[in-house]
């Protein structure tokens, strides 16, 4: 049987939620990651160092006492966010990262940011404390068709902000766009992008050829296939500006399945299962562990994981449940329209 040992991998964007869905989908991300950054967009979203403190509290209580992991906490960026609470709250490493939604851009990002020039002076503390900014990089202007905004928004926003303050340490969330990878490409420094484990599988086919399936809309959107294969060859080329954030941002079927269904696709059960496929698809799983393992600690400046996780490539498909139970409802897991060798090998 092939086998891969690799360090333990972490998750740079993973949204857990709360409550009974937070009990439930918690441990498929800590069987396999020692640490994860945690989204903040709850409702009420977490604002403060305070309401990260409580939220990673409750994070703790559901874990199951036989997982080691450390959620890495982020502040949802407000146009009256204070930068004094949110530099003491990474002072003491209460707090990781800071994230910016652009004001109605995606799931609960009501309370997000409007006007980028009122939120100036809390950036430039964060540029000055080198503290990473996680950015949703997608305008909302309604004349800009979807399938743009992420490309609209490098130019409108992100390339004059990071001119404006270049100290600025950045993660492009989610990259989905050829324009998106380019442009992480041609920065220096303090510039970076995280990619999802279903934007490597899907385009935008996935969502709308043959009917709609709601399982595979997510924000941003994916795109044409021309996108996939950049964000592939990004993934997989080893360059240290490229890692994994899942994004796995768990809904309940009733809250996808319908006339406006949420955006956000449940990846975490059998994300590293899809990850080895797309790796050995590329011959490049030897660029695995940089991926998962190596470039996000490297670019948040955090010790690499000790620990190591095998993955063995089965000769028969590796079962995984099409949906989980949890106390909110029942909610769909990624469906990749292909079968899995991978899997985690049992410690
Ligand atoms: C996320 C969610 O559901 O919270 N949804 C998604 O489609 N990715 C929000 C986000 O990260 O944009
Ligand atoms: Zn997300």
């Amino acid at each position: 049987m092939k086998t891969i040992t690799i360090r333990r991998p972490d998750d740079w964007h993973l949204h857990l939620r709360d409550g009974a869905m937070l009990e439930a989908v918690l441990p498929a991300t800590s069987a396999h990651f020692a640490r994860a950054i945690i989204m903040p967009n709850l409702v009420p979203p977490v604002v403060t160092t305070a309401d990260a403190k409580t939220y990673r509290a409750r994070i703790m209580a559901a874990l199951p006492k036989d997982h080691a992991f450390t959620p890495l906490m982020t502040l949802y960026l407000t146009e009256s966010t204070d930068a004094d609470d949110v530099a003491a709250g990474f002072a003491s490493g209460e707090v990781t990262a800071v994230k910016l939604y652009p004001a109605g851009a995606t799931t609960n990002s009501q309370s997000g940011v409007r006007d980028i020039d009122k939120v100036t002076p809390v950036l430039e503390r964060m540029a000055e404390i080198g503290m990473p900014l996680c950015v949703h990089g997608e305008v909302t202007d309604p004349e800009i068709d979807i399938f743009d905004r992420e490309a609209v928004f490098i130019d409108r926003v992100l390339d004059p902000l990071r001119r404006r303050i270049p100290g600025l340490r950045i993660v492009m969330e989610h990259v989905t766009t050829r324009n998106g990878v380019d442009y992480v490409k041609s920065a220096d420094e303090g510039l970076a992008a995280t990619i999802t484990t279903h934007h490597l599988i899907i385009n935008r086919n996935a969502i709308l050829a043959g009917g709609i399936r709601p399982h595979y809309y997510c924000l941003p959107v994916a795109k044409r296939e021309e996108h996939r294969l950049a964000l592939r060859a990004a993934a997989t080329s080893g360059d240290a500006r490229f890692f994994l954030g899942t994004d796995s941002a768990p809904h309940t079927d009733p809250l996808k399945e319908c006339a406006c269904g949420c955006a956000g696709v449940f990846c975490a059960p059998n994300t590293l299962s899809c990850l080895a496929h797309v790796f050995e698809q590329e011959r490049a799983l030897d660029k695995l562990e940089a991926f998962v393992s190596i470039n996000g600690p490297a670019f948040y400046r955090l010790p690499v994981n000790e620990e190591t996780i095998t993955l063995q490539r089965r000769d028969e498909p590796v079962a995984y449940p099409a949906k989980i139970e949890t106390g909110a409802g029942p909610v769909t897991v990624f469906d990749p329209m292909f079968p899995l060798y991978w899997a985690v090998a049992d410690a």
